[in-house]
């Protein structure tokens, strides 16, 4: 079977985690992805947080999969030309360098353009044009300035990161799409185009209910769903909410049988309107179907404290599993608390392919994500992260560099 992306040909200049996350889904999906790195160094997260000594780092194989990995000096007069072959020859640059890197390497865009005007360009930044346009960023600091890490955790508390990698992988999802969709404007117009995708304004995307809240507050002073209401006063900024749902159907994490000894014996509960009834029900309390102050979602939102602390003492008798099973009997939308270690021994994340098992020649099986995305055509068959520069000499001959020639670039040290 094909894949969606067959034919397509990426020059990955992407490195630690972001870009990375991107040029992945995309060999994900067929296309043939030829990762630069540094001679004699390669991407730093190929070193950073090893579990065995001198094996890649799960961080870097984790992220790479699916690629072919060249190493080029490409400040190197020589590893210049290499580059420019690339460049002729590929659809796609993706890079995420700090700002301006490429541009002191010698390749504009003005310059990609000259070179190939069918190339897409396709850049993560931390900072969109602006004040903070020239910093260098990582994960959290694009957390904190896309507006997620004031308005996660607790509100006597202090703000506070996610576990999930939004800034880097959500930014890398974000200029994946980019891409596609270049490439699909390419299919009519027959150019290429710059693509950014600023982490900032990735976050924030995927931060919007908390704008919508922002505006909420700016016009009505309460945000009657948040765990603050009714007791404490709101000050001008959306604050954070705990574990309050961010949609319309209030929801909360609770305590389940074990969670004395067990971290993660917990279970998000929403009290969804149409099954309130349900809820009553399944904990006993049938006179708040019909109770005014209960009756009805408006009427239940000052007593959103009352009514989880009484279902919490439900949940508290039964196991997470437990509980779910029979809150799905009533259609009650409820998702158990999993910790990594539940999620790696998940069969069916297993069956779909969403947890894969992969071999790798140093390191032996290992466990990764696989493509979260499942096209009925286009099936994913994760393969391992490529060593470092192990397709030097396959991609330069590729380009018409003979044997000698590769000789020569190896003894300058460009490759
Ligand atoms: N050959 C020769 N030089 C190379 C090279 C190669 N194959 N690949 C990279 N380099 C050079 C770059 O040109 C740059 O040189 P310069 O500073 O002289 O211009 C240098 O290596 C370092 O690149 P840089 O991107 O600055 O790496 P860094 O480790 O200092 O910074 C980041 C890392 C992530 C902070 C930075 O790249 C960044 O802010 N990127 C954009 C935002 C981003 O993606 N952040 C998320 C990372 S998960």
């Amino acid at each position: 079977m094909g894949k969606a992306l067959d034919g397509v040909k990426i020059l990955d200049f992407t490195h630690v985690q972001s870009g990375p996350t991107c040029t992945q889904l995309l060999a994900w999906f067929g296309a043939d992805v030829i990762k630069v790195e540094k001679a004699g160094e390669g991407d730093a997260t190929r070193g950073q947080l090893r579990d065995i000594p001198d094996v890649d780092s799960l961080y870097f194989t984790m992220l790479n999969h699916n690629k072919r990995s060249i190493t080029l000096d490409t400040k190197n007069p020589k590893g210049k030309e290499v580059l420019i072959e690339l460049i002729k020859q590929c659809d796609v640059l993706v890079e995420n360098f700090a700002p301006g890197a490429l541009d002191r390497m010698g390749f504009s865009w003005e310059r990609i353009q000259q070179i190939n005007p069918r190339m897409i360009m396709a850049s993560v930044k931390g900072f969109g044009p602006g004040p903070y346009e020239d910093c260098k960023v990582y994960e959290n600091v694009a957390q904190c300035a896309g507006g997620a890490a004031s308005t996660t955790g607790f509100d006597d508390g202090p703000p506070l990161v996610t576990g999930a990698q939004i800034g880097d992988s959500g930014t890398g999802l974000h200029l994946a799409l980019g891409i596609v969709t270049a490439l699909f404007q390419r299919e009519k117009t027959g150019k290429g185009q710059k693509v950014l995708a600023a982490m900032q304004d990735a976050v924030l995307n995927l931060c919007r209910v908390k704008l919508r809240d922002q505006q909420r507050l700016d016009r009505t002073k309460v945000l009657q769903e948040y765990p603050q209401f009714p007791e404490t006063e709101f000050g001008e900024a959306v604050p954070r909410a705990g574990n309050a749902s961010g949609g319309g159907q209030p929801g909360w994490i609770l305590k389940c049988k074990g969670w004395q000894h067990d971290p993660n014996a917990y279970i998000y509960f929403i009290t969804q309107a149409p099954v309130w009834a349900s809820i009553c029900k399944v904990i006993g309390e049938e006179s708040w179907i019909t109770d005014p102050s209960y009756a009805t979602p408006k009427a239940r939102l000052p007593h959103l404290k009352t009514i989880f602390s009484r279902i919490e003492e439900w949940t508290k008798t039964k196991t997470k599993f437990e509980a779910m099973e029979i809150l799905n009997k009533y259609d009650i939308p409820c998702g158990p608390i999993l910790s990594m270690k539940e999620i790696a021994e998940e069969p069916a994340l297993r069956a779909t392919g969403t947890v894969v098992e992969v071999d790798h020649p140093k390191r032996g099986k290992y466990l990764s994500v696989g493509n979260p995305i499942k096209l009925s055509d286009s099936e994913t068959e994760v393969t391992r992260s490529p060593l470092l520069g192990e397709h030097t000499e396959e991609v330069l001959a590729q380009l018409g560099y003979s044997k000698d020639q590769v000789e020569e670039l190896r003894a300058a040290k460009v490759i």
